[in-house]
């Protein structure tokens, strides 16, 4: 693990779970009590924004109710210690990166803290509720939105994780089922330029094959060894 210098970390929602975030795909996933269509495309935000607004409202309120666990910490070790290039590419919507310490961050699918107006365009930080229609902060008009991305739109900051994965000798994947793309990709990208993949997951996932190799356990465990043999 010593000799690489660039490093690029994918995470999913697995790195969250013990920290009582609940991921999208399983038994007690997000998506068994929620139809995607209903709450997570532009077009269920359109037919009912209720419905959207309240179903982003309660999960950015359980932000306040968890805590970074062991795995975020780890990172914002990495990040804090690591010499060389790192990028941190989240798909969480969660601000336990943040709160662990990660700052060579991107959240690829947006954050639950921030209100993103349809009518001006700015962004804000957002604690509270959206479904009772608050003005933005900017301009006034009460047409603020998650500023998520949602099934049909384009990822965030898709130049600056390419150009990241064109470069990096490392790939690391954490708590990610690979069924989404294009995350599920970065797998490929990053072993076209000849870069060593790693898996950490609970379990095999979509994607297992793709890697050199994988680790199985919980999040918690496997990211604090994995960073104790980076900074060894
Ligand atoms: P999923 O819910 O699809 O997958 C979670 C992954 O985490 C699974 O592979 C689990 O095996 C693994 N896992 C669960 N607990 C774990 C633990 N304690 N330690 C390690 N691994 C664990 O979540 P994502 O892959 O993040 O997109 O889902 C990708 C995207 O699909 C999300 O960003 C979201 C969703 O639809 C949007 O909303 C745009």
């Amino acid at each position: 693990m010593g000799s690489h210098r660039r490093i690029v970390v994918l995470t999913g929602a697995g790195i969250s779970a013990e920290s009582g975030v609940a991921t999208f795909r399983g038994p007690d996933g997000l998506w068994e009590g929620h139809r995607v269509e209903d709450v997570a495309t532009p077009e269920a935000f359109a037919r009912n924004p209720a419905l959207v607004q309240a179903f982003y409202d309660a999960r950015r309120a359980r932000l306040a109710e968890v805590a970074p666990n062991a795995a975020h910490l780890a990172l914002g070790r990495l990040d804090a210690a690591w010499p060389g290039e790192l990028l941190i590419v989240t798909q969480n919507v969660d601000d336990l990166h943040e709160r662990g310490g990660a700052r060579r961050l991107l959240h690829m699918h947006g954050e639950l803290k921030s209100a993103w107006c349809t009518a001006c365009g700015t962004r804000h930080r957002w604690e509270g509720p959206l479904r009772h229609n608050p003005p933005c902060p900017a301009c006034g008009a009460q047409r603020l939105r998650p500023d998520i991305v949602w099934f049909g739109e384009m990822p965030y900051a898709m130049d600056r994780i390419l150009h990241a994965l064109g470069q990096c000798d490392l790939f690391i994947a954490i708590g990610t089922s690979g069924q989404v793309y294009p995350a599920a990709g970065f797998v490929e990208t990053a072993r076209e330029v000849g870069a060593h993949t790693v898996e950490l997951n609970l379990d095999r996932s979509a994607m297992s094959n793709r890697f050199h190799e994988r680790r199985l356990g919980p999040a918690g465990t496997l990211v604090p060894a994995l960073v104790e043999e980076l900074l060894a």
